[in-house]
């Protein structure tokens, strides 16, 4: 089969497009042909090496996390999927292995994918899968976002970021999104009830949140000071960490981190939240597999709105 892979870590030029073995479903998973993967900041972290001790020295590795497509083939003890379903879903962890999600075929534990979305079709769901789950994540359970809470995005016009103002919208928050100037009309169209550059909006001038949603990893002290007295401030960004640590002596008011992980549950929320109109996919670029190097080049470019998503 077709799969995007590299040989040595490097910048985007080291991807290429390979003929690997055709994986096969065990015990619990299935084999997805895949019709579209998307590229995440953890894609680009993987094939940089920035993460060697984990992802280790073993080559090819594919690239690719998510993933959206039909079942071919499902292993012992998986009931509820038949040939032909149109399911998604991510791998967990980092991106190691000889092949990943950007390539034609995918073998994934059941417990890992859902059904898709029926309202839109696979190449937009590619771009939803783990975004949404780790916004849906933040939100509800790391940030106990409420009706009528006050919610602070930072990042709100990248992958994670545009799920978040749309998610929250639905959860009826009031919601204000900081991104840079020329996305402020953009995340308002996504719903945002504010939108601030935040070039030119520092922390001192936003007020007070109930739920702080930071996926920068940066200023996290001058943001956590804005939390309403049982707020909740939740980062995906793992640049915070030293910080994250730090802020536990505030007890309840403490910075909150998680690392995303796939669940079949989580992903049947998130596409009811698709189906029932609430949650739109937004995907700025889109490029066939062969240009896997130009599809991870625009991620490391910037100013993507939303997310970069590769075709089978
Ligand atoms: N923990 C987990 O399980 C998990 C899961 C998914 C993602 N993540 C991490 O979460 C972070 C966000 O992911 P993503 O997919 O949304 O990345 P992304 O698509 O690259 O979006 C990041 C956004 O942050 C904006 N930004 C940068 N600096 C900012 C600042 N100082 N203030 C406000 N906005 C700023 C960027 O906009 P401009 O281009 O306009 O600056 C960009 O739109 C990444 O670090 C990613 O690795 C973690």
């Amino acid at each position: 089969m077709r799969a995007a892979q590299y040989d040595r870590y490097g910048d985007p030029s080291v991807l290429y497009v390979g003929d690997a073995p055709m994986p096969g479903a065990g015990p619990g998973e299935v084999l997805v042909t895949v019709a579209a993967s998307s590229v995440n900041q953890i894609d680009a972290t993987a094939r940089s090496g920035s993460a060697r001790p984990a992802t280790g020295f073993r080559f090819p590795k594919g690239t690719g996390v998510d993933f959206a497509g039909e079942v071919v083939a499902i292993g012992t003890g998986v009931v509820d999927l038949a040939p032909g379903d149109r399911v998604w879903g991510f791998l967990p962890g980092l991106p190691r292995a000889r092949t990943a999600a950007a390539a034609e075929f995918v073998v994934s534990k059941r417990r890992h994918l859902a059904p898709a979305p029926t309202a839109i079709d696979l190449v937009d769901a590619a771009g939803l899968a783990m975004v949404g789950v780790t916004a849906l994540v933040a939100l509800r359970t790391y940030a106990n976002l409420q009706p009528g809470g006050r919610l602070l995005v930072r990042g709100a016009s990248g992958g994670v970021g545009t799920v978040a103002v749309q998610l929250a919208k639905a959860m009826g928050a009031h919601v204000t999104a900081l991104t840079s100037g020329d996305t402020l009309d953009f995340v308002r169209s996504l719903g945002a009830d504010a939108a601030l550059d935040y070039h030119t909006h520092g922390p001192s001038s936003l007020g007070t949140f109930d739920a702080i949603l930071d996926l920068t990893g940066t200023r996290l002290a001058a943001y956590r000071a804005l939390l309403a007295p049982k707020g909740r401030m939740v980062t995906t960004a793992t640049r915070g960490i030293p910080y994250i640590l730090f802020s536990t002596i505030f007890g309840p008011r403490r910075v909150r981190a998680f690392v995303v992980s796939p669940r079949s549950e989580l992903l049947a929320d998130l596409a009811g939240f698709v189906d029932d109109g609430a949650l739109k996919p937004v995907v700025d670029k889109v490029f066939p597999l062969e240009q896997i190097a130009a599809a991870h080049r625009a991620i490391a470019d910037g100013g993507v709105r939303g997310k970069v998503v590769v075709t089978l």
